[in-house]
């Protein structure tokens, strides 16, 4: 049996799933990844850039690539392993949790556009739990208030930064810096779903950054077991049941069919 073959077998038969996905996912859509051969961190400093002091120190700097990284992903479109796993947790709802370490918000694109193929009301049981927050939000850097469509952004210079309407402070785009606590409610709900699971499907992660690598092992803790889909082997690939190596949009349709 195929090692596809195998992964399919083990998600059919899985009652409760949860998938932890990673820039891999959306690879193939054309988001950068942050660790592979052309990955952002290889041309760009973390610290410079994704971090509170870096924001402090220098917004404009901040914003200019985040607007840069906002219209990239805008052009970008879920591709195959979006929609195959959309379909899949739509077609079945509760028995899937998807908890995206991505801020792209493809996941929710491809559950959109699904449940209008499938003629669902919502797209709801098919949408990620973002836990590194989403790129296309806004957050206002004092009192947290949230902007879900926010206007472009000039970083020409850091007077025509965006500001809260409501006090003033400096917006920030809505996502998770190194540095930075989680979420706790979502990053909560996406450890119950992994403790709940009896499968842990990981997708184009490198399975570095903690807490959101920790969800495979509190499912191998809970008893389930672990489906790897990555180009490479990880540190996770040893602790896997099957470790399917190739890329996610060609792969998950076939595991998810
Ligand atoms: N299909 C499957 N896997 C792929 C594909 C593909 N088409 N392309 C790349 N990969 C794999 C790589 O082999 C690598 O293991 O996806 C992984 C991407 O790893 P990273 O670039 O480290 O991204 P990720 O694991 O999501 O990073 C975690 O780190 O920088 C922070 O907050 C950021 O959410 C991010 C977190």
């Amino acid at each position: 049996m195929t090692a596809t073959a195998r992964a399919r077998t083990l998600v059919a038969s899985a009652e409760r799933m949860v998938v932890l996905t990673g820039a891999g996912m959306s690879a193939e859509s054309g988001v950068p990844t942050f660790r592979g051969p052309a990955g952002l961190w290889k041309s760009f400093r973390p610290e410079e850039l994704a971090t509170p002091r870096a924001f402090a120190r220098d917004p404009r700097l901040v914003w200019e690539w985040y607007a840069w990284r906002r219209s990239l992903v805008a052009d970008c479109q879920p591709n195959p392993a979006h929609l195959a796993l959309a379909r899949f947790a739509l077609e079945a709802p509760g028995r899937t949790t998807t908890v995206t370490q991505n801020v792209d918000g493809l996941h929710h694109r491809a559950a959109r556009s699904v449940a209008d193929d499938l003629g669902m009301s919502s797209p709801e049981p098919a949408f990620a739990l973002e836990v590194h927050g989403a790129i296309h939000r806004d957050r206002c850097s004092g009192c947290a208030r949230l902007v879900d469509t926010p206007a472009e952004v000039d970083a020409t210079d850091a007077t025509s930064l965006p500001r809260c309407d409501h006090c003033g402070h400096l917006m920030r785009p809505d996502v998770v810096w190194f540095g930075e606590p989680l979420d706790p409610d979502v990053i909560g709900a996406a450890f119950a779903a992994a403790r709940a699971a009896d499968l842990c499907l990981v997708v184009g992660t490198s399975a570095l950054v903690h807490p959101a690598a920790s969800v495979p092992d509190v499912t191998l803790r809970s008893g389930g077991i672990v489906v790897e889909v990555n180009l490479e082997p990880t540190p996770l690939s040893p602790r896997a049941t099957s470790s399917v190596m190739g890329r996610a949009g060609e792969l998950l349709p076939e595991i998810l069919a």
